[in-house]
């Protein structure tokens, strides 16, 4: 469907419309029926709402309510996750493959990256794996090409593949770390925007981006300049990048996650169990997240259910931002 031309309902897929007959189209006619348009494309379909309480009347109560288990959320829909391979990146790619849509996984650790696609595939999901250095622009630009001829069209993409930094003060910090942060937390995400604004336009149906940045983006920390540094920089490129893709369509928001229990940090929890422990219950919901936390809100970010939302940089943390 093209954008902007009409309808399309999703959650409501098994529901035969026809065999209802014209009494029932009355009846959702009457009732409170809510219909997003189908504007500029971030949705590809559209969706319809309706209060089952006064559809419950005139035989159709068997008009089943959105069914979880089988509408997906993104069904169809075609798109990457950049640092797929473990962590949060790889909780993205399962949960995208959980609501239907077909996921690209890129990474530099191959071997995680083939067993994060595997999981996928076992769960009854689409995925394909493709080695990316998302420091590289050529193999960026070859990743946005490699979903096309995957899937045919990109219609989200998923900037996540990043680190940390060691913790040094700014003054002891070397150039040559601080310039490897800076690539690979910063300059990556101008590739992968470039690379796949220039293919959502092309497309001429909208889209949806998410790029990782960090609630170190979002206020100072010690010893994170170059990482902060990098991640106030998403944010900033999330910015521009929503304003100038608006009027196509095409939403980009910042995802800023808090604590979240990966590798990485299981690391240093291990190191430094005390500090970490006081860390950790500093934060106003009083844990560190999980990585399936930051996915169902980015998976939120790329679908139609946030449809007005755009350049926004949402802290996934427990609260902890608001506590700093
Ligand atoms: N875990 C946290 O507490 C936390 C907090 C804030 C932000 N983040 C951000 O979330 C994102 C994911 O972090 P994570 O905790 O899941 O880390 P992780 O180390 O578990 O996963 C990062 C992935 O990125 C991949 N990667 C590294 N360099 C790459 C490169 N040059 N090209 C392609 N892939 C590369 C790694 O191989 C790995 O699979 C990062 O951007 C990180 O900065 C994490």
């Amino acid at each position: 469907m093209r954008p902007g031309t009409g309808l399309a309902v999703v959650g409501f897929r098994d529901f035969d419309v026809e065999a209802g007959g014209s009494s029932v189209l009355r009846t959702i006619r009457r009732s409170r029926i809510s219909v997003e348009r189908n504007r500029l494309g971030d949705s590809k379909h559209g969706h319809l709402s309706f209060s089952g309480h006064e559809l419950s009347r005139d035989g159709i109560r068997a008009w089943p309510r959105r069914k979880e288990e089988e509408v997906g959320l993104l069904d169809g829909r075609s798109g990457l996750v950049t640092g797929g391979a473990n962590g949060i990146g790889r909780a993205m790619a399962e949960s995208l493959a959980r609501e239907g849509a077909n996921v690209l996984v890129s990474d530099i650790d191959d071997d995680a990256g083939v067993e994060t696609v595997q999981r996928i595939r076992s769960a009854g999901g689409t995925a394909e794996y493709l080695h990316t250095d998302v420091t590289d622009q050529d193999a960026v630009f070859a990743m946005v090409q490699a979903v096309v001829e995957a899937f045919g069209s990109l219609d989200f993409a998923m900037n996540n593949a990043g680190g940390g930094s060691a913790g040094r003060p700014l003054h002891r910090d070397t150039k040559e770390n601080f310039e490897h942060t800076i690539r690979l937390d910063y300059m990556s995400v101008f590739y992968c925007l470039k690379a796949e604004i220039i293919q959502m336009r092309k497309q001429n149906a909208g889209g949806a981006i998410v790029n990782t940045a960090s609630t170190a983006g979002l206020s100072g920390l010690a010893g994170l300049a170059a990482y902060g540094g990098a991640k106030w920089g998403v944010i900033g490129l999330t910015q521009s990048a929503a304003v100038e893709n608006g009027r196509f369509g095409i939403r980009v928001n910042a995802l800023c996650p808090g604590s979240t229990e990966t590798e990485a940090i299981r690391g240093i929890a291990e190191m430094d169990p005390a500090g970490y422990q006081a860390r950790t219950s500093a934060i106003p919901l009083g844990r560190a997240g999980r990585p399936e936390e930051q996915a169902d809100a980015a998976v939120w970010l790329v679908s139609p259910r946030s449809s007005y939302v755009t350049g926004v940089a949402l802290p996934v943390d427990g609260g902890s931002i608001i506590r700093r």
